[in-house]
């Protein structure tokens, strides 16, 4: 059986919890590292989150602490979305751990991982990229030697989650992500384009809780939270963002991809926009010239990526 090599760089965050509970289940992924960031929760928290999860999981993953800001100069005051992720970004369960204050070692142990397994290493990236981009800046020659990159990110046909122009992930460090797009590695963005297709219903998450045991129990329980927000805006379930784009890493043939060089606008009042020159666009390229080829999920097969999820989740050997 092909395994892949997977380092999870993540803000947990509830569909972040989802994504590596499926990523610990799955037996095609070996998940070498969790590197964390801050985004949906300051990065004390989204650490304390995934050292939590993982321990109530019984899964052995070595976690390694973000960055606590954007390195993109002059931006506007984040509030976290405690309205979406709760105050503690885990929907507020009671978690008995305090937030961990730790040394950034998250970019050298992408850094090292890769020099480790050359041309093995996938990274997939839910939340600002951050790390990814300090892991370029402190070592360019990674790019050339990483499996390739698959983030959730971007809005590139749709509005976005933020502003209008923006996703939250890309919003949150646009300098990093015009830089993550613009290595010389293979970026997929699984976008909002998609992701906000991708639902599961209330009913259906406590038909997997029921199924699939404690494990996705757990994540039934810290995901209620989020699901009353969505019910705000009338929907009977929640978005899974994070863990679409887990799914690409085994099961590309459910995405349909659209190709071309991106730029992330990092100032002005479209920060964090997504801009990709499509591959059969004639004309000057500007400052989209030089860049690498990279790819966006513009579709998918929605059914099936999530009737994926619920295998893996609740598959009794996992
Ligand atoms: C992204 O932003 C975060 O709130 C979610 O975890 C997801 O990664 C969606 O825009
Ligand atoms: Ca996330």
């Amino acid at each position: 059986m092909n395994t892949h090599k997977v380092i999870f760089d993540t803000d947990p965050g509830v569909d972040d919890a989802l994504a590596l509970y499926y990523l610990i289940r799955h037996p095609q992924i070996q998940l070498l590292g969790v590197t964390t960031v801050f985004g949906n929760a300051p990065v004390t928290l989204t650490t304390r989150n995934a050292r939590f999860l993982l321990r109530s999981w019984g899964a052995d993953v070595p976690v390694h602490a973000g960055a606590a800001a954007a390195i993109t100069p002059d931006m506007p005051d984040e509030s976290f979305p405690v309205h979406i992720h709760g105050e503690n970004g885990m929907g507020d369960i009671d978690i008995p751990d305090a937030p961990v204050e730790e040394a950034d070692t998250a970019a050298q142990f992408i850094i090292d991982q890769v020099r480790a397994h050359p041309g093995k290493v996938r990274i997939l990236a839910v939340g600002r990229m951050t790390n990814l981009a300090r892991a370029l800046q402190i070592d360019p020659e990674i790019a050339d030697l990483v499996g390739d990159v698959v983030i959730m990110g971007g809005a590139f046909r749709v509005a976005g989650n933020i502003t209008p122009a923006a996703e939250a992930n890309i919003w949150g460090d646009p300098l990093a992500a015009d830089r993550v797009f613009g290595a010389d590695w293979h970026v997929t963005a699984i976008p909002l384009d998609l992701t906000t297709r991708t639902m599961i219903g209330r009913r259906e998450l406590q038909a997997l809780a029921d199924k699939g045991g404690e494990g996705m129990q757990l994540v039934a329980d810290l995901s209620q939270d989020y699901i009353g927000f969505y019910a705000q805006s009338g929907y009977d379930g929640m978005v899974i963002h994070d863990c679409c784009a887990a799914v690409f890493l085994t099961d590309p043939d459910l995405f349909r991809l659209t190709h071309g060089q991106v730029r992330v606008l990092w100032q002005g009042i479209a920060l964090g926009l997504t801009i990709m020159n499509p591959q059969d666009r004639k004309g000057p390229m500007g400052a989209w010239d030089d860049l690498p080829v990279q790819a966006y999920a513009s579709d998918g097969d929605v059914d099936q990526i999530i009737a994926r999820i619920g295998e893996i989740c609740t598959a009794v050997n996992g």
